[in-house]
C-alpha cells in the first residue's frame, strides 16, 4: 500500500479540487444552461465539516499537496469563509486556492484572506461590457473587475484571469490582455472543452491556441518561455519582453493528460479521477456511513489507481461525458 493517490499509469495525484456548489451567479454558454444546472438536494451536498475532514485527510493519508475549492460559483456558499478557515487550521502549511468568477468578491475577498485563503483565479473572459452580458447571460462586468481589484488589495497574489477562448470574444482579446496586464494579473486562454451543457461544441469550430497567437501576435511581440513545471497546464509567453507573461492552456490541441496530478471531489461528494471520467465513486456515502480515515483513504487510492490514460478529445469517436463543467467543477 503507498501512502499515494497513484494510477495504473504511475501518475501522483497531488492537487485536490473540490466543487463545493452546482449554483452559479453566471451563465457561461459554454458550461450552463440558461435555467441553470438541476439543483442538488441541500443534504447531498458535503458539509463545511465533512469538507474539512476529506481535505485534511487527502493532505495526511494522501499525499495531497493544494486544494482548490470550485463549483458552480464557490462564492454561492455563504460558509466558504468557514470551509477555508477550518483547513487553515487543521493544515497551516495547505496552499489553498479558489477559482472563482469574482462576481460578489469585493465584498468578500479579505474576509476570505483573514481566513487563510492562498491564491484566487478568477474567470473573465472579455472586459467589452456587452460581450461579457451575452456570453455569461448576465451583466455583471463591473462587478467582477471590482472583484479582481479587492483580491489584490486584500494581497491575494497573484491573481490569475482564465479566459476561455471563444469565437465571438476573439477580436476582444488583445484588449483582455491589455486590461490584465495593467492591472498585474497574469492572463491564461483555455480552449474550449467540450464540457458546454447544450453540446454544442465542435472540433471544427473551437478557437486553437494557434490562432489566438495570431490575434495577440498583431498588438503584442510574444516570446514562448520554458515549462518549469510540467503538470502545470499552462504555456507561457512573455507580453513585449516581460515581465508580463501571457499563458494558454491548450486542453484540446496540445493535451496535458500524461502529466496531470489532479484529483477531485464533486459537489456531492463523489471522487472523480478525470473531469472526462464517466465513472464515480461515492465517498460521501462511505463518509456517512460511518468510516474511517484509513477506509476513506482506501476507496480514493482504489478510484485513482483506475484512472484512464487520458480523455482523446481529439481523437475520433470522443464521447462528452453527460455532466456539464458547472456540475464537475473546473
Ligand atoms: P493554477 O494552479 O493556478 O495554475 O491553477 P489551475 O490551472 O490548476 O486551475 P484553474 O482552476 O485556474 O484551471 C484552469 C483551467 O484549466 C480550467 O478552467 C480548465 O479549463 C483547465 N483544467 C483544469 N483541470 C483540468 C484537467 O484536469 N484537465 C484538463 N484537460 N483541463 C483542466
Ligand atoms: N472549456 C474550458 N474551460 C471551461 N471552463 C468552464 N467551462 C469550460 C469549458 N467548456 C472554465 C471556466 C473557469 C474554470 C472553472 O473552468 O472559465 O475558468
Ligand atoms: Fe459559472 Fe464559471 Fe461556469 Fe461561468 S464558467 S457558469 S462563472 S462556473
Amino acid at each position: 500500500d503507498t501512502p499515494y493517490l497513484v494510477d495504473s499509469f504511475g501518475r501522483v495525484a497531488r492537487d485536490l479540487r473540490v466543487s463545493i456548489t452546482e449554483k452559479c451567479s453566471l451563465r457561461c454558454t459554454y458550461c450552463m444552461p440558461e435555467e441553470g444546472l438541476p439543483p442538488i438536494p441541500a443534504g447531498d451536498l458535503l458539509s463545511a465539516a465533512e469538507l474539512v475532514r476529506v481535505v485534511t485527510l487527502a493532505v495526511r493519508e494522501l499525499g495531497v499537496h493544494e486544494v482548490r475549492f470550485t463549483g458552480g460559483e464557490p462564492l454561492m456558499r455563504r460558509d466558504l469563509e468557514q470551509i477555508v478557515a477550518g483547513c487553515r487550521a487543521a493544515l497551516p502549511d495547505l496552499p489553498i486556492a479558489i477559482t472563482s468568477n469574482g462576481v460578489g468578491l469585493e465584498h468578500r475577498a479579505a474576509a476570505l484572506a483573514a481566513a487563510g485563503l492562498t491564491r484566487i483565479n478568477i474567470s473573465l473572459d472579455t472586459v467589452d461590457r456587452a460581450g461579457f452580458a451575452r456570453l455569461t447571460r448576465r451583466d455583471r462586468l463591473d462587478s467582477v473587475l471590482d472583484g479582481i481589484r479587492a483580491a489584490h488589495r486584500a494581497g491575494l497574489a497573484p491573481v490569475k484571469v482564465n479566459a476561455v477562448l471563444m469565437r465571438e470574444t476573439l477580436s476582444g482579446t488583445v484588449d483582455l490582455l491589455d486590461w490584465c496586464v495593467s492591472e498585474g494579473c497574469e492572463l491564461r486562454f483555455i480552449e474550449e472543452m467540450p464540457l458546454d451543457a447544450d453540446h454544442e461544441w465542435a472540433r471544427a469550430n473551437m478557437v486553437t491556441a494557434a490562432e489566438l497567437l495570431e490575434v495577440l501576435g498583431t498588438r503584442f511581440r510574444l516570446t514562448a518561455t520554458e515549462r518549469d513545471d510540467p503538470s502545470a497546464p499552462a504555456e507561457r509567453w512573455l507580453v513585449d519582453g516581460g515581465p508580463a507573461a501571457v499563458g494558454i492552456i491548450a486542453s484540446v490541441t496540445r493535451s496535458f493528460c500524461a502529466d496531470c496530478d489532479r484529483t477531485r471531489l464533486t459537489a456531492d461528494g463523489m471522487i472523480r479521477s478525470c473531469l472526462f471520467s464517466d465513472q464515480e465513486y461515492d465517498l460521501r456515502g462511505a463518509l456517512r456511513a460511518g468510516a474511517t480515515d484509513a477506509e476513506l483513504a482506501e476507496l480514493w487510492r482504489g478510484a485513482m489507481w483506475n484512472k484512464w490514460a487520458g480523455h482523446g478529445i481529439d481523437a475520433a469517436g470522443f464521447v462528452p461525458p453527460e455532466r456539464t463543467m458547472g456540475a464537475i467543477g473546473g
